[in-house]
């Protein structure tokens, strides 16, 4: 049985990546974000501007808990899900975490053309989105360190790459 959780900040590429390497790896790919916008009937930018970030969190841990129930799956979460309550400690619990590292300056000029979709990027953009980025990712490395496995993905990776990661789980 195969459960691994892919983890990263916003614009890694968790989601192509995940859907790639489960495919080579047969497993299901599930993205926390789409689980939750099913579950909930709202996008996560709806859910954000309604019930605000605090409550945002509870969910995608109560969210997270449940998908951790299925095997053979390949689990791309949001961005922030490591960073909140013990979800680092749990998913390196019930499964295997891999981190998708990238640099700050790279993730800004990604971040740049798709931030829309990210409430928690709103209405920010150039300097300010770089320095926001910055500050957030130093927050956020020490828990997305935690993964039992970091893969370098500040080149968009290739398919032999993804062959590689999927050699290496
Ligand atoms: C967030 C990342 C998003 C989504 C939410 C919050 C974050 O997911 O969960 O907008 O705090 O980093 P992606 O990393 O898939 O964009």
């Amino acid at each position: 049985m195969k459960r691994i959780f892919l983890i990263g900040y916003m614009g890694a590429g968790k989601t192509t990546v995940g859907k790639d390497l489960a495919k080579r790896m047969g497993l299901s790919f599930i993205d926390l974000d789409c689980y939750i916008e099913a579950r909930y009937h709202k996008i996560v930018g709806q859910i954000f501007a309604e019930k605000g970030e605090e409550a945002f969190r509870d969910i995608e841990r109560r969210m997270l808990h449940e998908v951790a129930m299925f095997e053979d799956v390949l689990i791309s979460t949001g961005g922030g899900a490591p960073c909140f309550f013990d979800n680092m400690e749990f998913m390196n619990e019930t499964g295997t975490t891999v981190y998708l590292k990238v640099s700050v300056e790279e993730l800004a000029k990604r971040l740049e053309v798709c931030k829309s979709t990210r409430p928690v990027l709103k209405g920010r953009s150039g300097d300010e989105l770089i320095a926001f980025i910055a500050e957030s990712l130093e927050k956020r490395t020490p828990y997305y360190m935690k993964a039992s496995v970091v893969f370098d993905a500040e080149v968009m990776l290739t398919e032999t790459d993804v062959h590689e990661i999927s050699e290496a789980l």
